[in-house]
């Protein structure tokens, strides 16, 4: 039983998911740069310590690439629910969940240096947690086509919320990072990155619990 506001550390949340003898699959949501990718590595770690084998699994490798996107006028928009493959991804994760433990199902994942996404990055074999994690794990079909499947081939899902400015803040230095010069992070950050914080954070009151950064833990909401 967790009081909300209570701080967990990231071994007690690690201690929330259930021991399974089938395959488990927990999701992570929230708005881009909440933090995501970094706690589903950070309970991977502490699970590992625990003896439990677990992998992670990023909706990231599942964007359209740059070509299909310029295709269709959409580069500028990447990120954004119809920029990636999203019947391909719940495909996968029903294949997940239909593939005994022991068996390979290979998962792709996204890499930031080329901005592309890489085939069979990872293989899924004999982990029975599988950490999925990405934006667009809680829509519905009426916010956006093709993504209310997920939720239901998830057996839980948590959402990671982190206050604006601070998701401001961390997606401008990423593209700044990423080469882009400060007013063209800016015009990605509003004009896009935002509006998907938003299309996310209707979603979070589905999760089964929200949690935000604090300190080294994360605090239940
Ligand atoms: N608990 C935390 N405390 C401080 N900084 C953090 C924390 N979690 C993540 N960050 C920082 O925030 C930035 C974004 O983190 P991360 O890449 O994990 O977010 P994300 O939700 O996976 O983003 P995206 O949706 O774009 O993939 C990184 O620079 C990371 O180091
Ligand atoms: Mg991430």
């Amino acid at each position: 039983m967790t009081c909300a506001n209570e701080v967990l550390s990231v071994g007690e949340l690690a201690q929330r998911i259930p021991v399974r003898n089938e395959r488990f699959l927990l999701g992570i949501a929230g708005p881009p740069g909440a933090g995501k990718s970094t706690l589903a590595q950070l309970l991977h770690v502490e699970l590992v310590r625990a003896g439990r084998p677990a992998v992670v699994a990023p909706m990231d490798g599942y964007h359209l690439r740059n070509d299909v996107l310029r295709a269709r006028n959409a580069l500028a928009r990447k990120g954004e629910p119809d920029t990636f493959d999203a019947s391909r991804f719940v495909a996968d994760l029903r294949l997940l969940r239909d593939t005994p433990v022991g068996d390979p199902v290979p998962w792709p994942l996204f890499d930031r240096a080329i901005d592309e996404p890489t085939d069979n990055g990872v293989v899924v074999r004999d982990e029975r947690i599988v950490i999925v994690e990405g934006n667009y794990l809680l829509l519905t079909e009426a916010e956006a086509p093709g993504w209310a499947e997920v939720r239901g081939l998830l057996d839980q899902c948590w959402y990671l919320d982190a206050p604006r400015p601070v998701l401001t803040e961390r997606l401008l230095d990423r593209h700044t990072t990423g080469g882009r010069t400060p007013d063209e992070a800016r015009h990605k950050v509003t004009s896009s990155d935002l509006r998907n914080a938003e299309l996310v954070a209707a979603s979070g009151h589905r999760a089964d619990l929200v949690l935000t950064a604090a300190g080294s833990g994360y605090r239940v909401h």
